[in-house]
């Protein structure tokens, strides 16, 4: 019975101690299967952190300010330039676009792809950036939607146009200043040309009348002037465009002798001085273009200097480069002026400068002329302490 009972218990604990080892190996297996789970997962997790590290590296990279917004107009997700152009570095995200964006067009522009599922035409639009900057953007919203039917959101894409807008607005004041400008003489031509064939068809012996002589003498000045502006544009253009510049080496002496000799009644008018040093001999430069330099500074100086006064012209040496200054003892130039001296049409004082046949274009190929020369030109002035222009150009030419 004892045996029995022995045997019987062996039997049983072999199956248990068989079950337990079956256990344990099905538990190990089991085991395994999570490790490989979960170093699969850890795979996964970090391809698709490399995946959000590359698009976040893209969006940043992105010219244009990126926004998308949920159905109640949160923040979503924004690029680094939306941030810095909108939110002064930091978009908190439980901020709505009313309280991201003073302009309500911004908002209608979202609104109009969050509730009607549309998107919105290229939208232009002026806005005071974080910065304080006024810029122009162009903004399109599109619905953000799943399987193309439930919309979760909006996206926003914020394309800067300033640079177009200014292209556009210089254009715009460009041909606005030309008419202007072409109109004065000629309004002045058509008036004293008609009353002088009017006084004719009185009275033909009237054309030898003093005031006869006068009107011709006006319109004979309008039409100079008309004369010089066309001629003005017409340099401004060919050098603008791909215009080629002859370059070679200028013998600074001899331009300057020329130059004087042809100035010299203009400055004994107005008993003014020229004169000038040339301790650099020589300039790489297209001697046409490098005359017109001279003769529109030098002019300026003549003209903006009362009588009696002085302009000096000095050719140096420093470093690797040619310095030309013009310098004058005249009315000088406020501060706030320099900035702006070298566009197209602008005049300190457009009254004095008119009076004296200008319009504010000689500064502008000036610049033109020397940048062509891969140079620079500054101006430091003070009003009635005179005016310097400085024309630095390379000694060697970089290309
Ligand atoms: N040497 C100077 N002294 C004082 N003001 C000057 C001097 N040179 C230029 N300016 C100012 O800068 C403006 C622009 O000069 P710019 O030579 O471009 O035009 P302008 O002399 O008026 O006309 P233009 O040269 O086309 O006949 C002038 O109207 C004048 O107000
Ligand atoms: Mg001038």
């Amino acid at each position: 019975m004892l045996i029995v009972f022995v045997f019987i218990s062996l039997i049983v604990a072999a199956f248990f101690l068989y079950f337990q080892s079956k256990q344990n190996s099905e538990r190990q297996a089991l085991k395994d299967q999570i490790e490989d789970l979960k170093k699969k997962y850890e795979v996964a997790n970090q391809n698709l952190r490399i995946e959000e590290g590359e698009l976040e590296t893209v969006m940043s990279a992105i010219s244009d300010a990126i926004l998308a917004v949920d159905k109640e107009g949160r923040p979503i997700f924004f690029n680094t330039k939306f941030e810095t152009v909108f939110g002064q570095g930091r978009v908190p995200k439980f901020l709505r676009l009313r309280e991201i964006f003073e302009d309500v067009e911004i908002v209608k522009a979202f609104d109009l792809a969050l509730v009607e599922g549309r998107s919105s035409l290229p939208h232009p639009f002026k806005y005071r950036i974080a910065s304080g900057q006024e810029k122009y953007f162009s903004l399109s919203v599109s619905p953000l939607s799943r399987s193309g039917l439930v919309i979760y959101g909006a996206l926003g894409i914020f394309h800067d146009v300033t640079e177009l807008k200014t292209a556009e607005q210089m254009r715009i004041d460009f041909v606005a200043n030309v008419s202007h400008e072409l109109r004065t003489p000629l309004t002045s031509i058509k008036g004293y040309t008609e009353t002088l064939i009017d006084d004719f068809r009185k009275d033909p012996e009237n054309l030898k009348e003093e005031s006869t002589q006068e009107f011709l003498f006006k319109i004979s000045r309008n039409a100079e002037r008309l004369m010089n502006l066309v001629g003005d544009l017409l340099d401004l253009s060919s050098i603008e465009s791909n215009e080629v510049f002859h370059k070679e080496l200028v013998q600074t002496e001899d331009i300057m002798s020329r130059l004087s000799k042809s100035m010299e009644v203009k400055f004994r008018n107005k008993k003014q001085t020229l004169d000038w040093t040339c301790n650099q001999k020589e300039v790489l430069a297209d001697p046409n273009r490098l005359e017109q330099v001279l003769i529109n500074l030098i002019d300026n100086a003549h003209k903006y200097t009362p009588e009696g006064g002085h302009v000096f012209v000095t050719w140096e040496r420093e470093g690797n480069e040619v310095v030309l200054k013009v310098k004058d003892t005249g009315v000088g130039i406020p501060a706030e002026h320099h900035p702006r001296l070298f566009e197209r049409f602008y005049r300190v004082d457009k009254a004095r400068s008119r009076e004296q046949g200008g319009t504010g274009l000689g500064l502008s190929i000036v610049k033109h002329i020397i940048q062509k020369h891969e140079g620079t030109v500054s101006v430091q002035s003070a009003p009635r302490e005179g005016s310097t222009f400085i024309c630095r150009f390379p000694l060697k030419s970089k290309h």
